[in-house]
């Protein structure tokens, strides 16, 4: 299985961020990279620190998720250096030392203090690239963020190593063995707060370590497209759940939704089974050269024809798509790329060097513009809402009479639906992260 293990697979992932930081900062006329891991952020007149969220930056080098006041140095043509913070500390558990598969690639520092670190930082701080949020600033180290590096950085993050993927994999299998769990608690007519912390127990992970507020939505909920409430009772009856749910594995995400009918709402669980269809055959349309945008309204009229086939409009998908009536049924966009983020970087770039590309007009939330590459990992997150201040939005427009308003009524008691998935752009055929490893559970169970 070396072709999914990430020890074996680092020493190339460190190849390429090496080639990749090299051309960045040719790009920005720097001699170093310089990237803090982050600070903890404490709350307004308070003690209390915020959960730590590492840099990006940093974790895209090292599988370190928590350890603040550290640094990565990195200089074309030497060993990357790491100023790892390991307090003295009798009030918190401090860092592990180092260990684990990256660190004889690197040259280690340990520091006591975060101020330790200046004297290791390079000599001439004015030929650095320093990437990182203002509260990293340490002495007169403030990061400085310059264009050229992170626009090249981020364009390039879209195409994951085979590291990346391996540690992506791990992620899906984390998420579904929660999604798992979360269904059973479903089954049993738990609340949502009570699915969502099934939902933690099997992944292992708590709220500060999962890579987003799972959404967890009974019913109704499930129409708020970021639900994240948690209620503590379970409405009368249950009729329906989304969940929307993630993990991360040394710091790369998942990003999975799925929607389920309870026993006896047949007509509901049979769109269900449309969307997922409609679903599948999106995820098959990722591949290299395909136009995301393209796949987005390829999306939408898909949809529509789900929702003409259980008579809730009453004009064609083409329709619904040019009066904006699907619009309100679809408000959000088919997906994005993904990986140390959820929301992963540079969804919108031209190229590595700036430069936009626009959203198709009327489709404001989409998240992903660029055409699709191989190496590409991109979520495929198609719904169907009933949504009542959009529709209201429709009658408005004088649309009206393209929604058959006795099936919204029919159907607004479960909320909505979507199915999201993580798919692997290739040359070929898609590689559909998230449903191999459904399919694995559901034959092993
Ligand atoms: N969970 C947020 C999203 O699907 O984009
Ligand atoms: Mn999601
Ligand atoms: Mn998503």
């Amino acid at each position: 299985m070396t072709q999914h293990d990430p020890a074996t697979l680092y020493a190339a992932h460190l190849a390429t961020l090496s080639q990749r930081a090299e051309q960045a900062l040719a790009r920005g006329g720097f001699d170093h990279l310089v990237v803090p891991s982050g600070r903890l952020h404490y709350q307004v007149f308070d003690d209390r620190d915020y959960p730590y969220a590492v840099n990006p930056q940093f974790k895209a080098w090292l599988p370190l998720t928590r350890v603040p006041d550290s640094w990565l140095v990195f200089t074309p043509g030497k060993r990357p250096q790491v100023i790892f913070h390991q307090p003295f500390d009798y009030w918190h558990v401090v860092p592990d030392a180092p260990s684990g598969w990256w660190v004889e690639h690197f040259d280690i520092h340990i520091i006591r203090t975060p101020q330790e670190a200046l004297a290791l930082l390079p000599g001439n701080r004015a030929r650095c690239a320093v990437l990182g949020e203002p509260q990293s600033t340490l002495g007169d180290w403030v990061p400085n963020n310059p264009a050229p590096v992170l626009d090249y950085l981020d364009y390039h993050r879209a195409f994951k190593t085979p590291y990346e993927i391996a540690l992506m994999r791990q992620a899906q299998v984390l998420g579904v063995r929660g999604h798992r769990a979360a269904e059973a608690a479903f089954r049993n007519g738990a609340d949502e707060f009570t699915i969502h912390m099934a939902y933690c127990q099997a992944v292992g992970q708590d709220a500060t370590e999962l890579p987003y507020g799972n959404i967890v939505a009974l019913n109704e909920h499930a129409a708020v497209l970021h639900y994240t409430e948690l209620g503590r009772r379970a409405p009368q009856p249950l009729r329906s759940f989304l969940i929307d749910a993630g993990a991360s594995a040394h710091g790369y995400a998942s990003d999975i939704t799925r929607t389920y009918a309870a026993a006896g709402h047949d007509e509901f669980a049979a769109m269900i089974e449309a969307v997922d269809q409609a679903q599948q055959k999106m995820c098959a349309a990722v591949r290299a050269g395909f136009d995301y945008r393209q796949l987005h309204i390829d999306a939408h009229l898909s949809l529509m024809g789900v929702l003409k086939d259980f008579g809730v409009i009453k004009v064609s998908p083409q329709t619904a798509l040019e009066t904006g009536v699907s619009a309100a049924f679809f408000p959000h966009g088919i997906g994005h790329s993904i990986g140390l983020q959820v929301h992963d970087v540079a969804g919108f770039a031209a190229s590595d060097a700036g430069g936009r590309i626009e959203r198709p007009a009327g489709h404001p939330y989409l998240r992903l513009t660029r055409p699709l590459e191989r190496d590409m990992v991109v979520t495929i997150e198609p719904g169907v809402y009933f949504i009542d201040m959009l529709l209201d939005e429709v009658k408005k427009a004088g649309h009206g009479d393209a929604i058959a308003w006795d099936r919204v009524d029919f159907f607004r008691p479960y909320g909505g639906i979507r199915i999201e998935d993580e798919v692997l752009c290739t040359d070929g055929e898609a590689d559909n992260l998230t449903r191999p490893v459904f399919a694995a559970a559901a034959a092993n169970a």
